[in-house]
């Protein structure tokens, strides 16, 4: 007998109960509508939400950087990898970031595991929000501290185990600051000052709202103005910014620490060249702008108040993320097959990335949506139920 068998029994598990997962193919770049398996549809399912991976001043940044500097970046940065493309790239976050200095990581994910992890060790506590993203929940496993979780969005929780946190060396709170899967704005500011009260550290993971929340497109802090009062300022570079790595921006002591401890930045490979002046270009892009955020937001609002009013059960959420709850896994994936044939592709999201429960469609518009595919989007979803 192959000694794979039990693989296919498990996958055979989670094909019955709706979980099993699989690979569609985009034949298209990421806007408005694609070639999805060799049929366009509406795209209601990307992170670019600016629009910005096909943006001809990105696309002519990345060109002249491979002509440049070739395909690939030939080490970890630390060793040869560290284009000076990088300095570039981390000056221009930070300055977005109002802080003194970013660190760029390889992705998203490698900087959320690889600071939380050396950031909490032996004898610290971190309070990890419920619906954190998958990749802090990996960080807060790597750490060597304890993990306390607190309900969602619920500062009263939270101030209660802080309360108790005195046995505790240090204490690291962290919170998505807009929730991937929900569309809702982290409590940031009462989340600050508890942190000042129990002399705790505060991280924050601007995935979703790098871009697109604040004057500037900054983030959280900025959109709440808590300039100075986030130690730990993480993002990506994947969605809003179109491109790919993940950032920690703060103070130049925080980056000196990551650059020497993070396993997540030191064990692998740079960014390729392209990737990094795409990402400066789109940065540019995206301050320079801000029409591109409103329109965003604008196009959140009439496809939301489209779907609101014929009696669809959105979460509320005041950003580009439009999650439909659906509640099984089973019928989520079914109703995102039929708004499919409908030419509508909004993903199904189920368990383990969301409770059990409350398996949804994550919808997301872009800024590059017109005002027509948001009236066909709709119509699709009516037709679909
Ligand atoms: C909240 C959040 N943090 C981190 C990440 C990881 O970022 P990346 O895709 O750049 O690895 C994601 C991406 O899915 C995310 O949604």
């Amino acid at each position: 007998m192959e000694r794979d068998y039990w693989l296919k029994s498990e996958l055979d598990q989670l094909n019955q109960a709706g979980l099993r997962r699989s690979l569609r193919t985009v034949m298209t770049a990421p806007t408005g509508r694609i070639v999805l398996d060799g049929r366009e549809v509406i795209l209601l399912g990307s992170n670019n939400y600016l629009g910005l991976s096909t943006h001809p001043k990105v696309i002519e940044a990345a060109i002249h950087a491979v002509k440049a500097y070739g395909t690939g970046a030939s080490g970890s940065r630390l060793i040869t990898g560290n284009c000076q493309l990088y300095t570039e790239l981390e000056t221009r976050i930070a300055d977005v970031k109002g802080a003194e200095a970013a660190l760029v990581f390889s992705s998203g994910y490698l900087a959320n595991i690889g600071t939380i992890a050396v950031l909490a060790g032996e004898g610290d506590v971190i309070f990890s929000d419920a619906l954190n993203h998958a990749s802090i929940i990996d960080g807060c496993r790597l750490s060597k501290g304890t993990t306390q979780v607190y309900r969602h969005g619920d500062v009263t929780h939270l101030e209660s185990l802080l309360a108790q946190s005195s046995k505790f060396r240090r204490r690291l709170i962290v919170t998505d600051g807009v929730f991937g899967m929900d569309g809702d704005i982290a409590p940031l500011p009462d989340i600050c000052e508890l942190a000042e009260e129990y002399g705790a550290m505060v991280m924050v993971d601007d995935a979703h709202s790098f871009g697109v929340l604040g004057k500037s497109g900054g983030g959280t802090v900025e959109h709440f103005g808590l300039e100075g009062r986030v130690m730990i300022q993480m993002g990506t570079l994947s969605k809003a910014i179109g491109g790919l790595g993940g950032y920690v921006a703060g103070s130049r002591v925080l980056v000196d620490f990551l650059m020497n401890r993070a396993r997540g930045f030191i064990f692998t490979t740079g960014l390729p060249p392209a990737t990094l002046a795409g990402n400066s270009a789109a940065i540019d892009v995206m301050k320079s702008t801000p029409q591109l955020r409103e329109r965003l937001l604008s196009n959140a609002r009439q496809l939301k108040n489209a779907l609101l009013s014929q009696g669809f059960r959105l979460l509320p959420s005041e950003t580009q993320i439009l999650p439909l709850i659906l509640g099984s896994a089973e019928w989520a994936s079914r109703f995102a097959e039929v708004l499919l044939e409908h030419g509508i592709y909004a993903p199904a999201v189920r368990p383990p990335t969301v409770p059990e429960g409350t398996s949804r469609l994550r919808i997301s518009v872009m800024a590059s949506h017109t005002s027509a595919d948001l009236e066909a989007a709709a119509a699709g979803f009516i037709a679909a139920r």
